[in-house]
């Protein structure tokens, strides 16, 4: 099978392209850069020994995504290309609608005039919004409080509406919790160009003497430590949830919906510490105001992806920070 992975050089994509690779499955990437690298397309050949088309285009371009089409027999799509951060779409509202929606129904658009039935969506926790009662199921009410968890919430039932019309088409809504770590070679990782806005980024930034000092937002929330709780998943954990999907999706139309997570909440502040235990690091920080728009605690009841995918994440919290850290410091 061959596998278009749109967003593939970016954190979660490239993995993902990895773990395909590895599974059997021919790839072909499409990525403009927005936010990734241009090296990674070496990286991701050098971890697997693979080779893989790549086209750099942007997703929003109709007659870029049918190029690719016509060139390549596309068998199932995985939609990772999209604006994620949650502040910048506060400001810029008009950019993540036009982006994130217009991408995927260019997508579906060419998917239906070739004939590829098949498409794993990247969701997200975030359209859970606060939820009245832990640990969240897939069939818990939605609600988002910023644009980027609207866009996310908007294509979901795009999607939906669509398959209910193309009894054929076959759609994953993979809701990710929080992805950290990064692969064991050290050659993909997160590596935001700015100032992080996700905690483990910054961490890490913190831990290699980039930044000064971690600004931890908020302790008074209703949690054991006081500070923000959060189901941290390994990004190889979720890369590996995709092949799952993808499987099922050989069997089944319709839409299937399946939380990514581990099932376990840890706070920020364990996090910095099993970051400096690990790492043998110093981590030092000081408690700020709370960041509007966070909420206390989010983590998933990961049983449906475990009954009906036979996933679960396998990678602890430890594997994680040490993985995060083996990274940053091998590429400074
Ligand atoms: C985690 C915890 C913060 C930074 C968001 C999106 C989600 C996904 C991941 C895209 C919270 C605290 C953070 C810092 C801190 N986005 N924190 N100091 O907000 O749970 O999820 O990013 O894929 O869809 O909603 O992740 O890492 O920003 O925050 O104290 O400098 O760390 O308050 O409790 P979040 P996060």
């Amino acid at each position: 099978m061959r596998i278009l992975v749109t967003g593939g050089c970016g954190y979660i994509g490239s993995h993902t392209a990895v773990e395909l690779l590895n599974a059997g499955y021919e790839v072909v990437i499409v990525d403009n850069f927005y936010n990734s690298q241009p090296n990674v397309v070496d990286k991701i050949k050098t971890i697997t020994q693979k080779d893989f088309a790549f086209y750099e285009e942007d997703c929003c371009d109709e007659k870029a995504m049918r190029k690719i089409f016509s060139e390549q027999k596309i068998d199932a799509v995985i939609h990772f290309a999209g604006y994620k951060a949650v502040g910048e779409s506060v400001e810029k509202p008009l950019a993540y609608y036009r982006n994130n929606i217009d991408s995927t129904l260019v997508l579906l658009s060419v998917m239906k005039e070739f004939g590829c039935r098949k498409f794993v969506f990247s969701s997200s926790a975030t359209v859970y919004g606060d939820p009245a009662s832990l640990p969240i199921k897939e069939d818990f009410p939605l609600s988002t409080t910023n644009p980027y968890g609207t866009t996310k919430l908007f294509i979901e039932r795009i999607l939906t509406d669509i398959a209910y019309a193309e009894k054929d088409l076959s759609v994953a809504l993979l809701r990710y919790f929080n992805p950290i770590g990064a692969h064991e070679s050290a050659l993909l990782g997160e590596s935001p160009n700015d100032i992080p806005n996700n905690l483990m980024p910054y961490i890490m930034k913190v831990a290699t003497k980039q930044l000064p000092i971690l600004n931890i937002f908020g302790d008074d929330y209703d949690t054991p430590d006081g500070t923000g709780v959060r189901d941290y998943i390994h990004v190889v954990d979720l890369a590996l949830g995709h092949i799952k999907a993808l499987e099922k999706l050989e069997h089944e139309t319709g839409v299937l919906i399946y939380n990514l997570g581990t099932g376990k909440g840890y706070s920020v502040l364990d996090l910095v510490k099993t970051c400096e235990r690990v790492n043998h690091v110093e981590v030092p920080y000081q408690i700020v105001g709370r960041r509007p728009g966070d909420i206390a605690a989010c983590y998933a009841d990961p049983t449906k992806a475990k009954e009906e995918l036979g996933w679960t994440a396998e990678k602890g919290i430890e594997e994680m920070c040490r993985d995060s850290y083996n990274f940053v410091i091998k590429n400074i």
